[in-house]
């Protein structure tokens, strides 16, 4: 399977607006209708937990999401789609990215860096009311990526601090325990319009401007006559350019539809029949699904097993892959035997010297085989340099320094010169290597 893998992550602390369905949600269930890639869509719960305390909140967010994405579209069967707090190996992965991540690195994600910077304005003290929880974000969000091994993370500009620092964490970690992860990409689809608000600015919830997703024909009908116009008159030409109105209603017509509004506009259309225009226009997309997302709501035992269903798959590949970390990093069977590094390289099977003193204040060394079998012994130098500069001859020379060396080393009992000689060769050839 060579197909290019997308994951991307919904943080389960509020309603869907019209604003996530067009810059995240619609472009999100397009995509995972290619054929050339495999997607991954959760719900990020764990870090709801970060901004939101209502309990109740995020249950009811987690729902909602999840209602919002499967009735837009989004076919369990052909992606994996989960909710992350179903997904055990990542906690154990963010710990696993903890301990290779610089905390440096974290103290200048944005987010952490906005919360100091607020509390050191009002010189409080700097972390005042910052949880570790919105410090250890970024690593989270690391492991949500990493444990799928996702190529494209497609996010809005605001997180791509979050894939840099995802990238990182697979460097590091690859460069300690071998090559496990693939670092990702951010994937930011400039094409897609960030929606205005009721109010002209962005729609967010943070601006309270937002026209909630699945609002009641009625209540959808209400929101937008309060979208903000200038005070033109009926029959006085409009401006489409810095229109909030124009711009909601590109973001769901078609090219045609757009330039006939355009026209409208031109020809001085009533705001009232504009906004009408654009009711129906959005209304016209959003009821059929309206209608099997309410289905969904009220039926939720069928989005806890779908989402159930989609942590099992999930999960077929996240705990075979967290096996494989865990001996990565040794937290290992103890039955199985250990592999240092040292056992595994050549290194532990070479002769060794080892310096020592003895209680003359002499300075001498020895050198033993991997068994520990002692192969020769010098005689005492009244410094350790000299020590050394004879062990540096041996070990560059080998046997043939050694009937010069006649005066400072013994042979051990029992050892030929031709077995000294062998296992200084095997320091060289090591040395070498
Ligand atoms: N931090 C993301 C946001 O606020 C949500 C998220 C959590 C996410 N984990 C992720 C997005 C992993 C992409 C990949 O939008």
């Amino acid at each position: 399977m060579s197909s290019t893998r997308f994951l991307t992550g919904i943080t389960t602390s509020g309603t869907p607006h019209l604003g996530n369905y067009v810059g995240s949600i619609r472009p999100s269930v397009r995509a995972s209708l290619r054929t050339d890639v495999e997607s991954f869509y959760f719900l990020a719960d764990y870090h709801a937990l970060i901004k939101v305390e209502e309990p109740g909140r995020i249950q009811r967010s987690t729902l909602e999401i999840a209602a919002s994405w499967l009735a837009a579209g989004l076919d369990p069967e052909r992606v994996t789609f989960y909710r992350q707090s179903d997904i055990p190996e990542i906690p154990e992965l963010t710990w696993f990215l903890t301990c290779v991540t610089g905390k440096g690195v974290l103290n200048r994600a944005h987010a952490y860096k906005a919360a100091v910077d607020k509390n050191t304005a009002i010189a409080a003290d700097t972390d005042a009311d910052i949880t570790a929880g919105l410090f250890m974000y970024p690593v989270l969000m690391g492991a949500d990526i990493l444990l799928f091994n996702a190529h494209k993370v497609p996010v809005g500009r605001d997180q791509i601090q979050h894939i840099e620092m995802a990238r990182d964490m697979a460097y590091s970690f690859n460069h300690r325990y071998g090559e496990h992860f693939v670092p990702p990409e951010a994937e930011i689809e400039e094409s897609v319009a960030t929606l205005p608000g009721l109010d002209g600015r962005k729609m967010s919830k943070s601006y309270d401007n937002t026209i909630p997703l699945f609002a009641p024909r009625e209540q959808l009908k209400k929101l937008i006559a309060g979208i903000v116009t200038d005070s033109r008159a009926p029959g006085e030409a409009k401006d489409a350019e810095g229109s909030a109105l124009f711009q909601i209603y590109q973001a769901f017509a078609s090219e045609e539809e757009t330039a006939a509004l355009r026209k409208s506009y031109a020809d001085g259309i009533a705001w009232a029949d504009a906004k009408n225009v654009l009711f129906e226009r959005i209304d016209r997309e959003i009821a059929p699904m309206r209608e099997a997302y309410l289905d969904l709501i009220n039926h939720p035992a069928r989005i806890e097993e779908i989402l159930l269903a989609g942590a099992a798959k999930a999960r077929k590949l996240a705990t075979p892959f967290m096996g494989r970390l865990r001996h990565a990093v040794g937290l290992r069977d103890l039955r199985v035997q250990a592999t240092t590094k040292a056992a595994k390289s050549t290194k532990a099977n070479l002769p060794t010297f080892k310096q020592y003193r003895e209680t003359t204040g002499k300075f001498h060394f020895k050198l033993v085989d991997a068994q520990g079998r002692l192969l020769l012994q010098s005689h005492g130098f009244d410094s350790p340099k000299d020590a050394g500069k004879t062990i540096g001859l041996l070990q560059q020379q080998g046997g043939a320094a050694l009937t010069g060396l006649a005066a400072q080393i013994d042979m051990a009992a029992n050892i030929t010169l031709e077995e000294v000689g062998a296992a200084l060769q095997q320091l060289i050839d090591a040395a070498a290597t």
